[in-house]
């Protein structure tokens, strides 16, 4: 949609920080849905995306600024983990945002994910907003929901307000000690080179307006030319998984170009390149997010940014974290598979492998990462290899015999006090080797040490 003359696709932005931060509340409540209630543990385990249009953005914040002007369709926002074992998952969402709103709980300060997502902003040279959350916890604090960050200080007490700047000052000082110059962003006279905070409580929604209209206002201003539309594809694979009456389906965030149901598409698969065709277009309803089951809209075609559920055969080898290429009619298809393998080629070829050793599938590049890491190069030091074939795998696994075969799909990697915790699905065979607790009422299994596994 070309608005005051420019051709503009909507704004990416990654929430990050640390866990338990606010960051899928913040989203909650700008949303009015209830997803963090419903995640096992309250620990967000994958990456989200939920879609805002502009003239809901719009009505979010017209008691702050009446009939704000947007030069953009509206707000892609990908939801990420703040829990450590998640890296690969904050370092895939920071590479595809193009504005990031780093929340950090006003009663905690700087966190240690907090720093590696800062680290993270700073080497993809990405601007971001801080979202100082959780004001509503100050001691104290009078609600006003929903209210411009603003009006509801002007609402407090001398107290709140000396504990708020306390605690606001001690966070603008780790910010120094980061590098880092940050303030208020009602009092930010330096935009840019000065950081600015907006103070939130994702339960009553104080300065969630302040917080909209900075980044579909300040984002467009700031970055024209990355946010200028082009033709040409650019489209990264978020999370595989499997709804059912669709089977084995991907989720990706569309930045540039354009999808047809019927496609011919090529993504990046554990056993090599993937050629498919596209069945079925899926989104969730705008304000709704990608990663929660529900009813999909279905598209004959897509243009702009867009979080997308896609439908096709053969995805269940597809890897998270690549990107996925379209392939046109004049197009070497040859070229295209093997550009889809660039990415995984490059994070096994990092891997020293050896005859004998442990086979390792994972559903998500990330998880393919984080495993190969954890069996190659701390502690346990298990030695991978890929030469397996499909026989001995069998035998392996029948066998519970080193090597074995450890066919798993990391739900997570946790790192608890004592060993590495892998949660798994239970695909034949696993149960049989090591010692594996059962977790009732879940249908996946958390297999403790590895080592134990093969020895
Ligand atoms: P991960 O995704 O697991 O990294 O956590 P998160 O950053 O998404 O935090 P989440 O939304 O899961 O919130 C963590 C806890 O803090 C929940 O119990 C929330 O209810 C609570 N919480 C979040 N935001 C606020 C807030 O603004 N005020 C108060 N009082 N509690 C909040
Ligand atoms: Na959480
Ligand atoms: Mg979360």
């Amino acid at each position: 949609p070309v608005q005051n003359g420019l051709n503009l696709r909507s704004p990416i932005c990654c929430i990050m920080g640390h866990v338990d931060a606010g960051k899928t509340k913040l989203l909650d409540c700008i949303r009015g849905t209830r997803v963090q209630e419903g995640e096992a543990g309250g620990i967000t385990q994958q990456i989200g995306a939920t879609y805002f249009p502009a003239e809901n953005i719009r009505e979010r914040t017209k008691e702050l600024k009446a009939n704000a002007k947007l030069n953009v369709p509206g707000l892609l926002v990908i939801d990420t983990p703040g829990h450590k074992s998640f890296t690969n998952l904050r370092s895939r969402g920071s590479s595809l945002c193009d504005i990031a709103v780093l929340v950090v709980d006003i009663m905690h300060g700087l966190e240690p994910q907090t720093i590696e997502s800062l680290n993270f902003l700073k080497k993809g040279n990405t601007n971001f907003v801080i979202a100082l959350n959780k004001v509503d916890r100050l001691y104290g604090w009078k609600t006003c929901r929903n209210a411009p960050i603003g009006k509801a200080i002007g609402q407090q007490s001398k107290d709140v307000m000396m504990e708020f700047n306390t605690r606001l000052t001690q966070i603008i000082t780790q910010f120094k000690e980061q590098g880092l110059n940050t303030e208020l962003y009602y009092k930010n006279k330096e935009m840019g080179d000065t950081y600015n905070i907006v103070p939130t409580s994702a339960i009553s929604g104080e300065g969630i307006p302040d917080l909209l209209l900075l980044l579909v206002q300040w984002a467009p201003k700031t970055m024209i030319k990355r946010l200028t539309c082009s033709e040409k594809l650019q489209c990264t694979v978020l999370e595989v998984k499997v709804v059912e009456g669709h089977g084995t389906t991907i989720d990706v965030v569309l930045v540039n170009g354009m999808l047809h149901e019927g496609d011919r598409i090529v993504v990046c698969g554990m056993q090599g390149p993937v050629v498919t065709s596209i069945r079925a277009l899926l989104t969730p309803h705008p304000m709704r997010e990608l990663r929660v089951k529900g009813t999909y809209l279905h598209h004959k075609e897509i243009k702009v940014v867009q979080g997308i559920k896609i439908a096709a055969q053969g995805l269940q080898h597809a890897i998270a974290g690549t990107s996925l290429y379209v392939v046109g009619p004049n197009d070497d298809i040859e070229y295209i598979k093997e550009s889809a393998m660039d990415d995984v080629n490059s994070v096994i070829s990092r891997i020293d492998k050896s005859d004998e050793g442990v086979y390792v599938q994972a559903s998500t590049l990330g998880s393919l990462e984080a495993l190969l890491e954890f069996l190659n190069t701390r502690a346990v030091d298990v030695p991978v290899s890929d030469n397996l074939e499909e026989e001995r795998k069998r035998e392996a696994v029948e066998e519970a015999v080193f090597p074995c075969v450890l066919k798993i799909i990391p739900k997570y990697v946790f790192n608890t006090k004592d060993p590495i915790v892998l949660g798994v699905d239970v695909v034949e065979g696993i149960a049989k080797i090591g010692t594996p607790i059962c977790v009732p009422g879940q249908k996946f299994v958390e297999i403790g040490r590895i080592s134990s596994i093969i020895n």
